[in-house]
């Protein structure tokens, strides 16, 4: 087999940029090792940036997104049961946010992309990269029982934190910066209407919690619990009571308890890894960087990314212009430490920390007095949630 970018991984960050090459006329093959309803079924992120919203559009997978998704001009924070909001639109200027689950992205982006007639082969195990820093690389793998070897000309290593791709990058030649946070989310997914119209994102003395949704009858929760909770001590019902305090009176008498129709527990952490380019292997998304959930900035960067490697790979084929994919790792590492600081100060903003003494407490307090009480600070907080400009 030869294409001329082999994509490893159809989350995200592979599938829109397959799609966003296809509408190029740049051929691409996406290996993924799971099936497919395993990866159209992954309960993840659920807010995107315009840009990313742009992005899809571009990919020509975003008319359910237009009819489905769900615009949101604010979110509300509560601090200990009180609640203001953060006018998001009114004060970046006429931003927002749009609430579509990271499943209808994947949906829509492999339904987009098998009816184009992009080779997007499920179930590729034991996927090896071979040749990156010369200018042939290849793909081996094992697909319906057969061995393949896919040559190519470039690798988008698009397989997430536990992929392979990044492994690939030779240690002297990367650098890993990492922070570990001592709690973990515990997500409910539930098919009841949301408690209010926006977000509400909750510092309480209990801990963080955030009330979001996925459409007008379904709602995702989340409640920051400890690294070592197990999902058997949170019956439904636990996590209801454990939401209603956390979120304060407003929230608790809107809920909606229905039973869970899904539950996990995700660590949280904050990763980077430099550079995003070895020879020719580009990483794209989860496999180059990782953010803690709280400032909704994983799937958005996946995305920001994959802009940029895209528009590389156009230069090149289009143009024969090879300063795209030169400029790519600076381009999209400038914008991924930015929404990392983000999503780590808003965590440190919320979240309740086990070595938080009073001191740190009523520091976390007065910063969110500020922000309450200053517009200065709401818009520096809002132009970061919307999504910084692509540049
Ligand atoms: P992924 O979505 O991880 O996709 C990588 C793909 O590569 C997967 O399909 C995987 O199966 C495949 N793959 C891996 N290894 C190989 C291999 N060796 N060969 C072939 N294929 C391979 N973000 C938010 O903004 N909000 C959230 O609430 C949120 N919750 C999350 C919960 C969890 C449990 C996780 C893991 C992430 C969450 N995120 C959230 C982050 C967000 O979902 C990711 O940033 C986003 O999925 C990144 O997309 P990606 O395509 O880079 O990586
Ligand atoms: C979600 O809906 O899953 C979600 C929303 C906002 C976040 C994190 C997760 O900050």
């Amino acid at each position: 087999m030869h294409t001329r970018v082999a994509i490893i991984g159809a989350g995200p960050a592979g599938l829109l940029l397959s799609q966003l090459l296809h509408v190029q006329g740049i051929d691409c093959v996406v290996l993924e090792q799971r099936d497919r309803a395993y990866v159209e079924g992954r309960v993840r992120a659920g807010i995107l940036e315009q840009i990313t919203v742009d992005l899809l559009e571009r990919a020509g997978a975003a008319s359910r997104l237009r009819a489905e998704g769900l615009r949101h001009d604010g979110f509300d924070l509560v601090v200990d049961g009180e609640t203001f909001r953060i006018a998001l639109c009114e004060l970046t200027g006429g931003a927002g946010v749009v609430v579509y689950g990271q499943t209808e992205v994947t949906r829509d982006l492999i339904d987009a992309g098998l009816e184009r007639g992009t080779r997007i082969l499920f179930d590729a195990q034991t996927v090896g990269l071979h040749d990156i820093d010369t200018g042939a690389p290849f793909v081996t793998f094992k697909h319906k029982g057969e061995d393949q070897r896919l040559a190519c000309d470039f690798i988008a290593g698009c397989d997430g934190f536990h992929g392979v791709s990044r492994s690939r990058i030779p240690s002297e030649l990367g650098r890993a910066f990492e922070r570990v946070y001592p709690f973990g989310w515990l997500g409910i997914l539930a098919e009841a209407p949301p408690c209010h119209d926006e977000l509400v994102y909750s510092n309480h003395e209990r801990g963080f919690a955030l009330a979001s949704m996925r459409s007008r009858t379904r709602s995702r929760y989340y409640v920051q619990c400890a690294l070592d909770e197990r999902l058997e001590t949170w019956p439904d019902e636990r996590i209801w009571d454990e939401l209603g305090v956390r979120l304060g009176p407003r929230a608790a008498a809107g809920m909606t308890r229905a039973p869970a129709i899904e539950k996990s527990i995700a660590p949280l952490r904050s990763f980077v890894f430099e550079p995003m380019r070895h020879g020719r292997l580009f990483l794209a998304g989860d496999a180059a960087h990782i953010v803690p959930p709280t400032g909704a900035k994983g799937l958005n960067l996946a995305a920001s990314d994959v802009n940029y490697l895209a528009d590389g790979l156009i230069g090149f084929y289009r143009r024969g212009e090879a300063e795209g994919l030169d400029a790519y790792s600076r381009k999209a590492l400038a914008r991924v430490w930015k929404a990392e600081r983000f999503s780590w100060w808003f965590t440190g903003l919320t979240h309740r920390f086990p070595d938080m003494d009073p001191f740190a407490r009523r520091m976390q307090l007065a910063e969110l007095d500020y922000i309450r009480s200053s517009r200065a600070a709401q818009t520096t907080l809002a132009e970061n949630y919307v999504g910084l400009p692509l540049g």
